[in-house]
């Protein structure tokens, strides 16, 4: 499974890249705002420090107005993805792109059936939520789940992102699933190599290494 970054702090993204762990990264307009910069200059930076797909999310909703922002956003950079919402506008958008060979994300997908049709529509990824499922008391890696074998059945190579991970656990149950990606917050992502037992057992191995001779 690909390790994305959902975030736009470039010190989180820095840290994990040094530990060869960065596949892409995914942004939104709520994690640009965090970081109080313009998003043109913010997200030719991440593409500067990530060699992977990043993803950076138009905000227009009308067909015309995501083009326009597409093909701005896409001049930005080699490895830029366009993220576009799960609308028929955002289909639209999506299928047109697709046509013209520039990559897609398309996000806020909620059911399998959103997500198939953006594959349909020729998105290279899509985007389901699994926390925002779980925040509403659903089981958002059913839908994982039922993804992934939705488009297995018709050979689709549209690739699954897991978004809105919270948990260690969404990661393991993503990697099970059989997931292709799980974008994770760059706050979280230091808690999946962290363990209490790992941290006791380097204290016990250092208290007895005292008490080997010289
Ligand atoms: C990434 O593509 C999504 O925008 C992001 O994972 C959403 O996460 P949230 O539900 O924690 O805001």
């Amino acid at each position: 499974m690909k390790f994305f970054l959902d975030t736009a702090n470039l010190a989180q993204i820095e840290r994990i890249v040094r530990l060869g762990l960065v596949d892409g990264v995914t942004t939104n307009p709520s994690i640009i705002a965090k970081e109080g910069r313009p998003f043109k200059e913010l997200i030719q930076e991440i593409c500067k420090i990530v060699k992977g797909p990043v993803s950076a999310e138009v905000v227009g909703l009308t067909v015309d107005e995501m083009l326009k922002e597409a093909y701005e956003i896409a001049s930005w950079a080699e490895n830029v993805v366009i993220k576009l919402p799960m609308t028929e506008n955002g289909l639209e958008a999506t299928h047109r792109l697709s046509q013209e060979g520039i990559k897609t994300n398309v996000t806020l997908i909620f059911t399998a059936v959103q997500g198939l049709m953006a594959a349909k529509a020729g998105a290279t990824y899509i985007s389901p939520f699994v926390g925002r499922l779980d925040d509403i008391g659903a089981n958002g890696m059913d839908l994982i789940r039922n993804l992934k074998s939705m488009l297995h059945n018709y050979n689709f190579s549209t690739e699954i992102i897991v978004a809105s991970v919270r948990s260690i656990q969404h990661v393991e149950q993503a990697a099970i699933a059989g997931a292709d990606i799980a974008t994770i917050p760059g706050a979280l992502l230091p808690s999946l190599w962290k363990h209490p037992l790992t941290d006791k057992g380097i204290e016990q191995f250092l208290i007895d290494w005292v008490n080997v001779p010289a």
